[in-house]
């Protein structure tokens, strides 16, 4: 099968992006990453972007395909509409350090001060393992971000991803710890800035259920579970 790659190049964060059109021919069952391989391979050398496990597991190649946050490893031509031709661009809402490549260090920022601690440590009296592993399995794509509609009008709301994190480590963190982390996203448009709207669900490659887990930290805020005063 013939097929027209449509790829947002750019070749540094000062540059102005400019698309340009790649012809290949790729079997249906490839996946989009080869066919980014192959360009960069025997076309384009300087074609940046990221991928690492190739099997869907560190969420890498997020990327922006035909208009949805996807993972290119995952993707296979026979499963797009239009297999034929494919628009492919950066993740929205990042700055874009190089083509595909975007500055995932925003995950975080946006989520204000995230204390992190070891994943190989979480162990918490109100989570249950499994729910523990599933927050703690995010890879940080960054996937989720641009895919909620919260984050297009609001550069405060932290996103799913930062949100998540939350979640998993209110469970295990000390008090004081605690009441910096609450405080970062007890906030209008911190937590409360989710609207449910579980597009961030329906684009996780890891298929965490990222909306329920963002529901769970409200009614336990809300309940009074864990403590701490609404910031406007
Ligand atoms: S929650 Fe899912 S989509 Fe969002 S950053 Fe983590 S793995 Fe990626
Ligand atoms: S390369 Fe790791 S998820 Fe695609």
């Amino acid at each position: 099968m013939k097929t027209k790659l449509k790829i947002l190049r750019q070749a540094s964060v000062e540059s102005e992006p400019e698309w340009k059109t790649y012809k290949l021919q790729v079997e249906p069952e490839e996946r989009l990453l080869d066919a980014l391989l192959k360009i960069r391979r025997n076309v384009e050398p300087e074609l940046a972007f990221r991928s690492n496990c190739k099997s869907g597991q560190c969420g890498a190649d997020a990327m922006n395909i035909n208009g949805q946050p996807r993972l290119a490893c995952r993707t296979l031509f026979k499963d797009l509409a239009n297999p034929k031709q494919v628009t492919i661009r950066p993740l929205d809402g990042y700055r874009v350090l190089k083509d595909l490549v975007v500055d995932l260090k925003e995950v975080e920022q946006l989520g204000g001060e995230i204390i992190e601690k070891s994943v190989d440590k979480l162990t918490s009296p109100k989570r249950t393992n499994s729910e523990i592993r599933e927050a703690a399995s995010c890879n940080l794509c960054g996937a989720c971000v641009p895919a909620c509609p919260v984050t297009w009008n609001n550069n405060l709301f932290p996103g799913p991803a930062a949100l998540l994190k939350s979640y998993r480590l209110l469970g295990i963190l000390s008090h004081e710890d605690k009441n910096r982390q609450l405080e970062n996203i007890n906030r209008n448009w911190g937590l409360w800035g989710c609207e449910t709207d579980y597009n961030c669900l329906e684009v996780c490659p890891r298929e965490i259920n990222v909306t329920e887990l963002i529901s769970r930290l409200k009614r336990e805020i809300s309940s009074g579970e864990e403590r701490c005063s609404k910031v406007e």
